[in-house]
């Protein structure tokens, strides 16, 4: 059996007043569509094809892969008119091959609820996503025949849209959630021969499922275990809505993965998060990409990490931002060090408050305590960088490198000129502007001399 996936994403989204399309709108860091795309991705089609709208051409740029074709739908004349244009796009298809349709504005989806939807249309069936909800209005209603078991749900008959549907019709809790499962080579005569004499004058996709039961054609449904699987968004409210749902579902899973959250609904994971054992997240941090915590891990209040790896055993204090940065076992960084894109840290290293380290290799058991920059190094062991310490790493046109060897101690408020190399156990003196080599095990020191002025006398001071 083939499996082809048509995603509409043609509609504008008014309602977001945003320049941006709606689809491309992002939820937990990935744009909505992208959402999509990654669900279907995990079925392994034949095909992808996604319907784009005017102005959509952000979305198509967005999109482009080897493997996702596109088709332009101008102008929107509703969902079976979307469909139509991805067919000639679709596999050649054999009896038993299937088409599924997917919302782009519809992220949250599970794949093993698609899964189940297509299972259930194995077999030259068509099978509807529905759920069953409290308040249906807006949805087309799922319109079922009478059971003759009791208790268990009728043939479906047909779907019929909110707009068009009777008071007893509108009763209906069961709704389409949009995402159906169609036998491709029915598909195009059914799209062929849809009207769009309704209350909306759109093409409904949602027609074709009387005509697949006036020819004899199996129609069934699945059911997703949750209702926020099927839900879309149509404005900020709704995009908001979603969000908290799926951090809400992300938390739930690493804290069955035995992961420490002070309040799981105060943690953003806009990517993925792998945390080993014994780790605790406080309030309010924000995690991008790939994050990887190894075990024994604390990272405090308000931290924000992007592509970051941070071994076993360290503790990242309060308001720390770590960007792009490899942190070794056993380190203390922060509260407010920031850790820029290259910086590497090997084990035991503190890296303390206002401290900012920027493409530099920091090594085993050095500190840089407070108030410093380092950026462009080599830093040895047991290096220890005093409060102020700045690299000069950039000379208005090139960025140069400082190395400082083992055991060196940068002495407060200390300027390291680059290019430049501080020797192994070295000590600069507090103050010092250092622009030559500063040898292993000596004291290199460039301060003036301090002076005092002896009969100096302060200014008479103007009356006004
Ligand atoms: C549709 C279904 C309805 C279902 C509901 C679930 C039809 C006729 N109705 O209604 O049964 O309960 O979704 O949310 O199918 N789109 C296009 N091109 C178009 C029209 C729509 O790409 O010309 C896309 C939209 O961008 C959106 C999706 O199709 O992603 C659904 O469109 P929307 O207008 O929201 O459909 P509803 O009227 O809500
Ligand atoms: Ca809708």
């Amino acid at each position: 059996m083939a499996l082809d996936i048509v995603i509409l994403a043609a509609g504008q989204g008014k309602r977001m007043n945003s320049a941006l399309p709606k689809v491309l709108h992002p939820l937990a860091g990935k744009s909505l569509v992208r959402h999509v795309v990654d669900a279907a991705r995990s079925l392994n089609p034949g095909r992808i094809v996604v319907i784009y709208g005017h102005g959509g051409e952000a979305v198509r740029e967005a999109l482009v892969a080897p493997d996702i074709n596109f088709a332009k739908q101008e102008p929107q004349l509703g969902t079976g008119h979307a469909v139509m244009q991805a067919v000639p796009l679709l596999t050649n298809p054999g009896p038993d091959d299937l088409t599924l349709v997917l919302y782009g504005d519809v992220p949250l989806t599970r794949a093993e609820s698609l899964k189940a939807l297509v299972d259930a249309a194995a077999g030259g069936k068509l099978a509807i996503l529905t759920v069953d909800l409290p308040d249906a209005t807006g949805y087309g209603r799922i319109v079922r025949g009478t059971s003759g078991v009791s208790g268990s749900r009728g043939a479906i008959e047909r779907i019929v849209e909110h707009k068009d549907a009777s008071e007893a019709e509108r009763a209906i809790r069961e709704v389409n959630t949009g995402i159906m499962a169609v036998p491709t080579q029915a598909l195009a005569g059914w799209l062929g021969r849809l009207s769009n004499s309704n209350a909306q004058g759109e093409y409904y996709l949602t027609d074709i499922v009387a005509m697949a039961v006036a020819e004899g054609v199996a129609v069934t449904s699945a059911q997703p275990s949750a209702e926020w699987e099927t839900l879309g968004v149509n404005s900020k409210v709704q995009l908001a809505e979603l969000e908290r749902i799926h951090q809400r579902n992300i938390a739930q899973v690493l804290l069955e993965q035995g992961v420490t959250l002070m309040d799981p609904a105060r943690i953003d994971v806009r990517g993925l998060l792998s945390a080993g054992r014994d780790v605790t997240i406080d309030v309010g941090c924000v995690f991008e990409g790939d994050v990887v915590l190894g075990n024994d891990i604390y990272i405090g209040p308000n931290c924000f990490l992007r592509n970051v790896r941070v071994r076993a055993g360290t503790r990242v204090e309060a308001f720390s931002h770590l960007d792009e940065a490899e942190v070794g076992a056993h380190c203390r960084i922060g509260p407010y060090a920031r850790l820029r894109p290259g910086a590497q840290l090997d084990e035991h290293v503190h890296i303390g408050n206002f401290v900012e380290v920027k493409k530099s290799t920091i090594g085993a058991g050095s500190k840089a305590n407070h108030l410093a920059y380092v950026g462009d190094s080599e830093v040895g062991q047991k290096v220890n960088i005093g409060a102020g310490t700045i690299t000069c790493n950039y000379d208005g046109v090139n960025k140069s490198k400082t190395i400082i060897g083992d055991g060196a101690f940068i002495g407060s408020d200390a300027t390291l000129v680059a290019p430049v190399t501080i020797g192994a156990g070295a000590y600069i003196g507090a103050g010092s502007t250092i622009t030559k080599e500063a040898p292993a095990g000596k004291l290199t020191i460039t301060r003036a001399k301090q002076t005092t002025v002896e009969n100096w006398k302060p200014k008479a001071k103007k009356k006004d």
